[in-house]
């Protein structure tokens, strides 16, 4: 049984097709199913194309003592092979200007997998092929491969740590009636996209460089590329049209694969095209950082959270990347939607011989969501109740009260709290009361199966911490036909980004959808873009979006009035016509006479996120805009044998403010929330003692497959819910917040997993919970409970 519910959203009464707040199928649903949308691959290759092999380190740490490539550039096909010293810039790709990611191993190598030449050959086949033809000798050096048995006081941290303070937590925790410890384990995730990494680089003339490439951020590809072969971003130009996934994965990773196509385009003055294979790319491309979570929290025995100190311990990987600001990020949603009196939370970013982690869905919130949702589950066996109420209990204040119970560990208002109706009409809705008491009946007379149930909330909040990123540009032609060509910096990766923007655009306009022509993103029509990340590709490109055909339209409309010697406010945009004084024409008509009367029809629009600012080093500031809410409900079934469990159920009520699109919306909530699933369940990233990853495909690395969504899936969004600030039509972001809502199918498995010890020891489940893991758990509390 599958519901989803699609609220209509239509406001008066004639309406376009396509307005905002309606519900339309991706502008590219009918191409992704039959085929027909073209990702780079797919693409035409220019004549006489190259294609690149990457060798790639098989040793994890070890310093580079010989390098013989002569068979690899005697190999069939072979036209060139490149290494560090093939690099007219700068070898480096760091996003965080630490400078410490090369695209090309230089001396030494600093985990398996890193690439430490490319061959430029006929064929992509004789390419990978030649690759494995050469002789490197390293001389291994001891690598570090997890965080576990690292002392965040001495080990090295790959950027300065944070730290969120608010009150005395020490203080609080020593005076509460009640304080516990604990520890809990979060694994990283791959991404998992189902297009990899992929670019064709194609040069021009001069010193000018074409990629298409599969980035989440063009402007970044473009701004490093250009580092990379030391000539102007000028000359260099980033295309996508679309990505097969991102979810992270290409905010930064996507860079290295990129500058290597350009560097042999280059070099070669003919097209190059690189395409990893799936087993590289799960190898070789960084993730979602593992954490360890220290907590200390100091209650009283109704449940209330007195103080509370964190330690985000998390795994960067060889290089900073953005493991700075997804630390960062983790702590700023260690409170998830719970006010806490006295707080003292840090991060701790840790340098290990791995592949370097990065964005991922969510950018550290949900690790630190996890952290927030342990302690409370921790309180509520040790006070003996029901999570649900414990959650409830700490809830920051509702919007519109202000007691005090509403100022974050960052010191941020919270003004637009709405998690109290949506956990309220979840539990109505998902019957939480009365199958909890069901679940717990079946418990007590089954001796095989157990079942776990439980509601989690989401807090989360929204824009990039790094204020310069809050901002976007758009472009938009009006034609002499009165069509419409819209480009804006946000980039599409299924998550239906440029349908929302259309959207915009066309309620702006008053004119169908389909006389909007959506083009691919690229750094030539809208420069200085932020990566389309944050989920907050639609608050920002749909505001610059806006931005630019409201210029459009006022000049229409002053020039209308001048034409028809009629006051400005005579003239009104119905849809797909233009009422002036009492006559009315169509859109297209008035933008012909327009063009006539030598009016400009084109415009960049921008937009800037007003209100936020954040100092990092005193650890405040209103860091958010604004906050999305949800909340989760599920349930699972454990076979007590093997571990194994099914999520027989789940039921979702979402925020995303009055929503743009609510049929999109609803697929990112179920996606995410699936995605989410798959991190904190089934999918384990498993590193050996020579620091190799031995899940590098779907056979040994688990994503959910159809197979595993829920059996019942019940997902709804808020209907009554809208911005508490002016977002673009009051929307809200929703592309992120969905993911963690599967934190409700960990603490369910919990739930289930406590009932072979009464229910009186919190299980301390660690992510992912695999059935090894879960079986091994139920084992534990069996003993514990003696
Ligand atoms: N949805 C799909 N189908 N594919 C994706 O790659 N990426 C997610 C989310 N939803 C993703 C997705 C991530 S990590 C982010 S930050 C947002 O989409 C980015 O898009 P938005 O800002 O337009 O929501
Ligand atoms: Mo999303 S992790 O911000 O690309």
């Amino acid at each position: 049984m599958h519901k989803s519910v699609i609220t209509s959203g239509a406001r008066g009464n004639a309406r376009i097709r396509g307005g905002v707040a309606t519900s339309q199928k991706h502008d590219s649903a009918h191409k992704h199913v039959t085929g027909t949308a073209s990702y780079i691959d797919d693409m035409p290759e220019p004549e006489g194309t190259l294609h690149l092999g990457v060798g790639f380190a098989t040793v994890a740490h070890g310093i580079i003592k010989s390098l013989d490539l002569s068979a690899v550039r005697t190999a069939p096909g072979v036209v060139d092979v490149l290494t560090w010293k093939d690099v007219p810039g700068e070898n480096d790709i760091s996003p965080s200007g630490m400078h410490d990611d090369p695209i090309f191993a230089v001396d030494r190598v600093q985990f398996h997998g890193q690439p430490v030449f490319a061959v430029v050959a006929k064929t992509r086949d004789q390419a990978r092929r030649a690759a494995r033809l050469a002789k490197i000798e390293y001389e291994e050096l001891p690598g570090i491969f997890s965080i576990d048995n690292l002392d965040p006081a001495t080990a090295r941290q790959v950027t300065t740590p944070l730290t969120l303070k608010r009150g005395d937590a020490r203080a609080a925790i020593d005076a509460a009636p009640r304080r516990l410890k604990g520890r809990v384990k979060i694994g990283g995730q791959d991404h998992f996209y189902l297009e990899g990494q992929v670019s064709l680089a194609i040069p021009g003339e001069d010193d000018d460089i074409l990629i298409y490439c599969s980035t989440q951020g063009p402007s970044e590809t473009q701004h490093l590329i250009a580092h990379v072969l030391g000539v102007p971003s000028h000359a260099v130009t980033v295309e996508v049209r679309r990505m097969g996934g991102g979810f992270g994965g290409k905010e930064t990773q996507a860079n290295q694969w990129a500058a290597m196509a350009a560097i042999a385009a280059k070099k070669q003055k003919r097209a190059v095209k690189i395409r990893l294979d799936r087993d590289e790319d799960m190898t070789s491309t960084g993730k979602r950082h593992d954490f360890i979570v220290d907590y200390e929290v100091g209650f009283d025995d109704e449940g209330h959270i007195l103080g509370v100190d964190f330690l985000y311990v998390l795994n960067a990987g060889f290089s900073a990347d953005l493991s700075g600001p997804v630390g960062d990020r983790a702590l700023f949603h260690c409170d998830n939607a719970y006010f806490y009196p006295a707080v003292q939370a840090r991060s701790a970013p840790l340098y290990t011989n791995t592949v370097s982690n990065t964005a991922f869905r969510g950018f550290g919130g949900p690790q630190g969501m996890v952290g927030a949702e342990r302690v409370i589950e921790e309180v509520a066996f040790a006070t003996g109740k029901d999570p649900l109420e414990i959650r409830k209990l700490n809830f920051y204040d509702p919007m519109g009260t202000d007691n005090g119970r509403n100022i974050t560990p960052y010191h941020q208002k919270v003004e637009d709290c709405i998690i109290q109706r949506i956990v309220a009409e979840l539990e109505q809705s998902a019957n939480y009361a009365a199958r909890r008491a069901e679940i717990r009946a079946f418990n007590a007379k089954s001796r095989y199966v157990k079942r776990g149930i439980a509601l989690t909330p989401v807090k989360f909040g929204i824009s990039f911490t790094k204020t310069e990123s809050n901002q976007a540009g758009a472009l938009v032609h009006v034609y002499g036909d009165g069509s419409v060509h819209l480009n804006h910096g946000g980039t599409e990766m299924g998550q239906g980004l440029h349908m929302k923007v259309a959207q915009v655009v066309a309620e702006e306009f008053q004119i169908d959808i389909d006389c909007i022509k959506i083009t691919a993103t690229t750094t030539g029509k809208v420069p200085n873009t932020s990566p389309t990340a944050a989920s907050s590709g639609a608050d920002l490109n749909g505001m610059a979006a806006q931005d630019a055909a409201r210029q459009i339209k006022r000049r229409l409309i002053r020039f209308a009035a001048e034409q028809y010697q009629v006051p400005e406010d005579q003239i009104v945009f119905l849809p797909n016509r233009v009422r002036v004084d009492n006559q009315e024409i169509s859109f297209g008509e008035l933008v012909k006479q327009a063009y006539i009367g030598r009016v400009q029809l084109s415009a960049a629009g921008f937009y800037k996120t007003p209100k936020i600012h954040w100092d990092r080093s005193k650890g405040r500031g209103h860091a958010f805009y604004y906050f999305a809410y949800g909340a989760a409900c599920a349930e699972v079934s454990v076979d007590v044998l093997t571990g194994e469990y099914q999520v027989e159920r789940a039921d979702i009520l979402h925020d995303a403010g009055r929503s743009l699109n609510p049929a999109i919306d609803l697929g990112q909530v179920e996606g995410g929330f699936v995605q989410g699933m798959g991190w904190l369940t089934t999918e384990e990233l498993v590193w050996d003692d020579k620091g190799r990853l031995r899940t590098h495909a779907p056979s040994t690395y688990k994503i959910p497959l159809a197979s595993d969504r829920p059996k019942i899936f019940n997902v709804a969004l808020t209907d009554w819910s809208e911005a508490y600030e002016p977002t673009i039509h009051r929307s809200k972001a929703v592309g992120e917040p969905p993911f963690p809502l599967a934190i409700s199918v960990l603490h369910a498995l919990s739930d289930a997993v406590a009932s072979v010890a009464d229910y009186r020891i919190c299980p301390r489940l660690d992510a992912p919970a695999t059935p090894e893991r879960v079986l091994m758990v139920m084992e534990r509390l069996r003993r514990q409970r003696g």
